[in-house]
């Protein structure tokens, strides 16, 4: 069976025939799906392919989600090695697979620690992560018993990291679907909550973006934006003359008091600046599992208050709103 066949045989959206418009999404989906079956997915696609479909002992309560333990792996180890190392770089953790330790780039559960005493109760509601990466914060809040736990990520690799959950978990409540931002509007008034964390900066058009994000959320619904920022206490945004931290996927950083004005703006009310901090070494690194440039080949070598480019080294702006009713 191709990847991509895998990939569209769940159809979870067609238990919502009167709120989603299923043929659009199939048709979306098609034309995602077909990014599984290249040649160059082939380098996660074929160890993957080789894994037990298996359900351990799954615990969720920690900073690292631990989906079964070493004695519960009934296939052969060095094949669950092949494929976790195949989804190098781990950006997101730390993350446990039949005692395989995986210790990610992001220490993401300190991000998680900040913005979960924000959430409201998730029991029952629809979620959605939107850059949702190898699915870190989805598995951080299976355990809330939500209807619906959805990640979306135009990114294939992600999805192979999916597919490990789907193995190893198996739990229709959690879906992901190789979607970006910019598809929002197939889920018009849809989510109860909608975590929208570092995909901010990285669009061309925020405010566009923040308005679909409103587009498909109910009205009242919980909306956590965590975005790279710059300090200040005016509303103004930094626009990198073309690379920022090296990357030249950074448009738009705007300072606290901007980015809640960019939320006013696009449908959203009770904001509420919950979390600001300069990002250290300590929560993105290189390690094992991640072996590229990291923060600290991003910032000026004599002075970490700026980027190599000589611009101010990032804050991490948190912000909870509610979407208008
Ligand atoms: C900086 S990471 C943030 C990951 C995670 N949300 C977090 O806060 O730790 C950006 C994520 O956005 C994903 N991404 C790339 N293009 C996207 C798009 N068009 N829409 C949504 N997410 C996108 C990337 O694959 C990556 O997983």
């Amino acid at each position: 069976m191709k990847w991509s066949e895998v990939y569209l045989s769940g159809r979870w959206y067609e238990s919502y025939p009167s709120q989603l418009k299923g043929d659009e999404i199939a048709r979306r989906r098609e034309k995602a799906a077909q990014a599984l079956d290249r040649e160059s997915s082939r380098v996660w696609g074929d160890p993957i392919g080789k894994l037990k479909d298996c359900r351990g002992t799954v615990d969720l309560s920690g900073d690292c989600p631990r989906i079964g333990t070493e004695e519960e792996y009934p296939g052969n180890r060095e094949e669950l090695m092949d494929a976790l190392r195949s989804l190098m770089p781990w950006r997101k953790g730390p993350l446990s697979y039949f005692g395989v330790d995986i210790d990610a780039e992001w220490r993401s559960n300190l991000k998680w620690d900040r913005v979960a005493p924000m959430l409201p109760d998730l029991k029952g509601k629809r979620v959605c992560d939107v850059g949702c990466n190898n699915g870190y914060y989805l598995l951080r809040m299976l355990r809330e018993e939500p209807e619906l736990l959805l990640g979306i990520d135009p990114v294939a690799r992600y999805w192979f990291n999916h597919r490990l959950h789907q193995l190893f978990i198996g739990d229709d409540r959690f879906q992901m679907e190789l979607f970006g931002a910019e598809d929002l509007d197939l889920f018009p008034r849809f989510f109860d909550v909608v975590f929208y964390m570092g995909i901010l900066y990285h669009r061309r058009s925020p405010i566009d973006s923040l308005s679909a994000v409103a587009g498909a959320m109910k009205p009242g619904g919980t909306l956590i934006v965590e975005c790279s920022g710059i300090p200040g206490e005016e509303p103004y945004c930094l626009i990198p003359e073309s690379r920022y931290l090296k990357a030249p996927g950074y448009w738009f950083l705007p300072t606290a008091p901007a980015l809640v004005n960019m939320l006013n703006r696009t449908g959203f009310t009770d904001m509420e600046l919950f979390h600001t901090h300069k990002l250290e070494f300590n929560e993105q690194r290189q390690t094992d599992w991640a072996r590229f440039e990291s923060l600290e080949h991003f910032l000026d070598e004599s002075d970490d208050s700026l980027t190599v480019e000589g611009y101010p080294a990032p804050v991490r702006l948190y912000v909870r709103a509610r979407r208008k009713g």
